[in-house]
């Protein structure tokens, strides 16, 4: 397919400083209704980019299972590529697109383990397969064949037949704590708008290791 003759207008109303709510979670929050309300077919899908400490970056889909003042959380297995990627380098990055909305959320942050008490609650909520799934994949670890994870998988069943299942303890939450937030609405001709939360009093000190919560945020506007 001649992919450069592939084209779509974003014919899309713009957004302005004073149509965004002053807090970014309240915002995200109101689009992530209006993408539940468009009937998009995942609307918490989003990429999820990690780096190694030589910045070699990756990045997945994943869901997106809570949004609250604190940050953006997701639910993966911690001895997987990007679960051991943030605890050597926690900063993350984590972008929400709706492309029947041409719409576009950006996050930057520092992740850290969401406690064990969520992760517990959380997982208890999952159907019973996806519970035993956690248990018999080492997510992102090279395995034989298909025949090693349903051997597995059988192994799980049997051990915990009649039994409730416990969330394991390399699986659980990882918040992104925002230190930049943008949202992006696509508009003609490709002048898009993008508006930027950024922290009002500065960036914190760039120790990874303060975790600190930006308390303060203005918005700025970049060029698209
Ligand atoms: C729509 C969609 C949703 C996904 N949701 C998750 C998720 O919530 N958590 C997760 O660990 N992997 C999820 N995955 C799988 C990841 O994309 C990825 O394959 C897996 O996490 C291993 O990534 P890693 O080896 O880079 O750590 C999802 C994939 C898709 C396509």
């Amino acid at each position: 397919m001649d992919l450069t003759s592939q084209r779509r207008e974003y014919e899309t109303e713009g957004i302005d400083v004073g149509d965004l709510d002053p807090d970014p979670i309240v915002q995200v929050d109101r689009w992530l209704d209006d993408a539940y309300a468009s009937g998009t077919a995942e609307p918490t899908a989003a990429v999820f980019a990690t780096a190694d400490i030589h910045g070699r970056p990756s990045a997945r889909t994943v869901l997106l299972k809570g949004l609250g003042s604190d940050g953006f959380v997701i639910f993966t297995n911690y001895d997987s590529r990007k679960g051991r990627e943030v605890i050597a380098n926690p900063w993350a990055a984590l972008t929400l697109t709706w492309v029947e909305l041409s719409r576009q959320v950006r996050v930057e942050g520092i992740v850290e383990m969401v406690d064990a008490a969520d992760s517990d609650a959380y997982f208890a909520s999952r159907p019973r397969g996806a519970q035993l799934g956690a248990w018999a994949s080492a997510q992102s670890h090279p395995i034989a064949d298909r025949a090693q994870l349903e051997a597995q998988l059988d192994e799980v069943h049997e051990r915990y037949a009649g039994l409730e299942v416990p969330r394991p303890p390399h699986w659980g939450g990882l918040r992104l704590v925002p230190h930049e937030i943008e949202v992006w609405q696509g508009r003609l001709d490709r002048l898009h708008d993008r508006l930027v939360y950024v922290p009002a009093d500065g960036e914190p000190e760039l120790d990874p290791t303060t975790r600190a919560r930006i308390e303060r945020w203005e918005i700025i506007r970049r060029s698209p």
